[in-house]
C-alpha cells in the first residue's frame, strides 16, 4: 500500500504486474494525468497502450488530469466447486492491483481501476466511489480500447442486429470491422497467440460491444438505451469486468475460466438445482408436422404431453419441454406477444392433468414462456406464473424472447441494453425464489453469473440447430467452442435422427448429431428430435443419448483449430466413466487419440463413428457402432466424415 499523499496527487506512475505463473505482464500507465494500459505475454505485445476513462453525461470526460491517491496489491488463490458445469473444481489464482484515482482539479472527482491477472488473461474494472458532489450518473461512454494489432483475425458476428446474436460467424482481420460486433471476441494474432475479449459480471450496465474507432482502435461500445444513455447508475458505482482471455493454442481459450472466476460465489443455497436432459414438443413444430398455434395439428396437446411423456419412460429421458400453449400466443409470434397469458394454456392443453400425469411417471416438465421481448406483459404476470408452475411441479423453465427488440416501460430498446439486462436478472432472482431453472432463448449473453445463479442452467444465445435446413453450415460447430461457448453453456438442441427431413435437411451427419452432447456443454439438454425417430432411425444410436451425462467432473480439450475442427474429453460428475466427442467441418479427418488422460485400468468402448462412406450431403446416416476392451495409454485411430464427427463413451471395468 502506498501512503496518502499530503500534497498533489502524482499525475504519472507506472506499476507492473504479472501473472502467477510469471508469464503474463500487465503495464498500467498514468501518464500525464491519462490512465491506460499494454499487455504482453512471454515478452510478446498483445495489447498496445490502451485508454481507459469513462464519460459522464453533463460533466466533462473522467480521462484527463488523473492523479494517483494509493494502491493496493494482493494476491489470492482458491479452489471453488461448482453445483454443476464443465469441472467439478475450478482454480482462481491471481494477482490484483487496485489504483485508487482523483481529478486534479477543483473538482476532484474520484475513480478506482481494479486489474487482476491470471495465468490465461485479465480481467479489470471501473469503481465510481461515492462523490462530494454527486450520487446519480448517467454513463454516457465508456473510452476502454482493446488495441489489438489491426491485422489479427477476429472472429465476429454483428452487434444491434434483429436477430441477437444468431448469425454466422466470420473470420477477418480487425481492421475490416465495420459494424459493432459482439464479445467473446476471439482474436488470432499475428505472434501466434490467441486472445478473447468479453466480459464479467454483467449487472446493471449495458452490454460491451466492440467496435474499431476511427479505424485506430477496438473500443469498447457499450449497448445504448433508446434515449443514448449507456446507463443509468447510482453510486457506489462497479462496471462490469472488462476480460481479455490469452492463450498459445485455441484449445487454452477453452479451458479459461477466468468470467465464472470475476463472479461472486453464489450467496444463497442452490443444492436443488438439478441439470436435465428432455425431449420436447419442439422439433415437430419446426418440420410443419405440427403447429404452436391452435387448431387441429396443435403440438402442445394433452393428447401429445401424454403421449411424450410415455416416451420419455420408454427412453429413460428425464424432462419434457412443452412448447406453444401459453394463452393468446396463437399464430401470429410478433403481434401475440403484447397480450400473450402466461397464466393460462390453450384450452386443449390441460396443465394440472398433464403435470399429474408427468409427476406419476417421474417425468420433469419443462414449461416454455414466449414473450417475443415483449417485457411489460410479461412482467406484470411474471411472479404470478413461477407460483403457478411451479406450484404444478414445473421447476424448468424455457422463456423466449424472439422479437427483434424488447419492449420495456413502453419504448423499444435492445435486448443487450441496460434495460434488458436488468429484466434477464429480476426474471433470473425470481425464478431461484420458486426453485425454477432457466434455459434463456433470445437471452442476454454469458457473463459468467451462473457461478452466482446456478439456476441459470443454459442459454442459446447464438445459432443453434433450429437454424439447419440451409443456414448452418459444418464449420459453425467448430466455431463456437472458440467463441460463444468461452460465455458458458448453450441449448444448442442436438440429438436430431431424421437428418434427411425435406423441410430440415441437417448440414451432419448421424454421428455427429451425438457428439454435439460432449463438444458443447449445457446444463440443460434437449434431445431434439420427436422420439418415434430415435426408433425409427438408429436405436443402437441412441443409447449413447440416454447415457451421456448433463454434468461433468472435468473437461479435457484434445484438438481443435477454430472452424475446423474440435474434440474434447470430459468425465461424468460422481463415476469414473468418460464421454469424448469431436466434430469436424465439411473436410474429413482421421485423428489419433492418445488414452494417457484416462486414470491407470481397463476400460469398456462404445464408439459412434462415422463411416467411411458417410458424407453430411448425400450419406448422413452411415454410422459404425463399435465396442471394444482398452487400457488407459492405448491410441485409436477415429474417423470424422464431411459434416462428420464421433463420440464415445468409455467406462471403467
Ligand atoms: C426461438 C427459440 O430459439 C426456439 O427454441 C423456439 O422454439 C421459438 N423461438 C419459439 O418460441
Ligand atoms: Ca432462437
Amino acid at each position: 500500500m502506498f501512503n496518502f499523499f499530503k500534497r498533489r496527487p502524482k499525475m504519472d506512475f507506472e506499476k507492473k504486474i504479472t501473472s502467477p505463473d510469471g508469464r503474463i505482464l500487465l503495464r498500467i500507465i498514468l501518464k500525464s494525468g491519462h490512465l491506460s494500459y499494454v499487455l504482453f505475454k512471454d515478452n510478446k505485445q498483445i495489447v498496445k497502450n490502451s485508454i481507459l476513462g469513462l464519460k459522464l453525461k453533463g460533466q466533462k470526460p473522467l480521462e484527463d488530469r488523473l492523479g494517483i491517491v494509493r494502491g493496493a496489491e494482493k494476491s489470492f488463490s482458491e479452489t471453488w466447486e461448482t453445483v454443476w458445469g464443465e469441472d467439478r473444481l475450478v482454480q482462481n489464482s491471481y494477482n490484483e492491483f487496485a489504483i485508487y484515482l482523483t481529478e486534479v482539479t477543483s473538482e476532484g472527482r474520484l475513480l478506482t481501476l481494479r486489474f487482476r491477472v491470471f495465468n490465461d488473461g485479465i480481467g479489470f474494472r471501473y469503481e465510481l466511489p461515492p462523490q462530494p458532489s454527486f450520487y446519480r450518473v448517467e454513463i454516457e461512454d465508456e473510452l476502454t480500447e482493446f488495441n489489438f494489432d489491426l491485422n489479427s483475425y477476429a472472429w465476429k458476428i454483428p452487434a444491434y442486429q434483429p436477430d441477437r446474436y444468431e448469425y454466422n460467424y466470420e473470420k477477418a482481420p480487425i481492421y475490416d470491422l465495420d459494424n459493432s460486433v459482439h464479445t467473446p471476441l476471439t482474436i488470432e494474432l499475428k505472434n501466434g497467440l490467441f486472445a478473447s475479449i468479453h466480459e464479467a459480471a454483467l449487472y446493471d450496465y449495458g452490454e460491451m460491444t466492440l467496435k474499431l474507432d476511427h479505424w485506430k482502435a477496438l473500443k469498447a461500445d457499450i449497448t445504448p438505451l433508446s434515449d443514448g444513455i449507456k446507463a443509468r447508475v447510482e453510486l457506489p458505482f462497479d462496471t462490469p469486468w472488462r476480460v481479455i482471455m490469452v492463450a498459445d493454442s485455441p484449445l487454452g481459450l477453452v479451458t479459461n475460466r477466468i468470467t465464472l472466476n470475476l463472479n461472486e460465489p453464489p450467496k444463497e443455497d442452490f443444492s436443488w438445482v438439478r441439470p436435465l436432459k428432455f425431449i420436447g414438443i419442439w422439433w415437430a413444430m419446426y418440420v410443419g408436422e405440427w403447429t404452436w398455434a391452435s387448431g387441429e395439428r396443435h403440438g402442445a396437446t394433452t393428447e401429445h404431453a401424454f403421449e411424450y411423456i410415455n416416451y420419455c419412460k420408454k427412453l429413460g429421458i428425464e424432462g419434457l419441454l412443452l412448447e406453444g400453449w401459453n394463452g393468446g400466443w396463437d399464430g401470429d409470434w410478433l403481434a401475440n406477444g403484447r397480450t400473450t397469458d402466461f397464466l393460462h394454456s390453450m384450452p386443449d392443453c390441460d396443465l394440472p392433468r398433464i403435470s399429474a400425469y408427468a409427476a406419476k411417471n417421474g417425468v420433469k416438465l419443462v414449461g416454455h414462456q414466449e414473450t417475443v421481448g415483449y417485457v411489460d406483459n410479461y412482467e406484470a404476470q411474471l411472479e404470478n406464473s413461477y407460483r403457478l408452475y411451479s406450484g404444478l411441479g414445473i421447476n424448468y423453465i424455457k422463456p423466449g424472447y424472439a422479437g427483434s427488440m424488447m419492449t420495456i416501460q413502453g419504448n423499444r430498446e435492445y435486448h443487450h441494453s441496460q434495460l434488458g439486462v436488468l429484466h434477464y436478472q429480476r426474471a433470473l432472482e425470481l425464478a431461484a425464489k420458486y426453485h425454477i431453472c432457466l434455459d434463456v432463448h433470445e437471452p442476454i449473453k454469458g457473463t459468467g453469473i451462473e457461478r452466482t445463479f446456478p439456476n441459470l442452467l443454459t442459454r442459446e444465445g447464438a445459432r443453434g440447430q433450429e437454424y439447419e435446413g440451409g443456414a448452418l453450415n459444418p464449420s459453425h460447430a467448430c466455431i463456437l467452442p472458440f467463441t460463444r461457448l468461452l460465455a458458458g453453456g448453450m441449448d444448442y438442441t442436438p440429438g436430431i435422427f431424421d437428418v434427411e427431413n425435406s423441410v430440415k435437411r441437417l448440414s451432419s451427419t448421424l454421428a455427429r448429431q451425438l457428439a454435439y452432447f460432449v463438444t458443447i456443454p449445457s446444463g440443460m439438454v434437449m434431445a431434439a428430435d420427436r422420439p418415434r425417430f430415435y426408433d425409427e432411425v438408429n436405436p443402437r444410436a441412441f443409447k449413447f443419448i440416454h447415457d451421456v451425462p448433463t454434468n461433468w467432473e472435468q473437461s479435457i480439450p484434445l484438438f481443435g483449430k477454430i472452424g475446423e475442427y474440435y474434440v474434447v474429453a470430459r468425465r461424468e460428475r460422481g463415476t469414473n466413466n468418460w464421454y469424448v466427442g469431436g466434430v469436424t467441418n465439411d473436410l474429413a479427418r482421421r485423428i489419433h487419440l492418445d488414452f494417457n488422460f484416462l486414470p491407470p485400468g481397463l476400460y469398456n468402448v462404445e464408439l459412434y463413428e462415422d463411416d467411411e462412406s458417410a458424407h453430411y450431403r448425400d450419406n448422413p446416416l452411415a454410422l459404425k457402432i463399435k465396442s471394444f476392451e482398452m487400457k488407459s495409454g492405448d491410441g485409436l485411430d477415429v474417423y470424422m466424415a464431411p459434416g462428420g464427427g464421433f463420440a464415445m463413451r468409455i467406462a471403467k471395468v
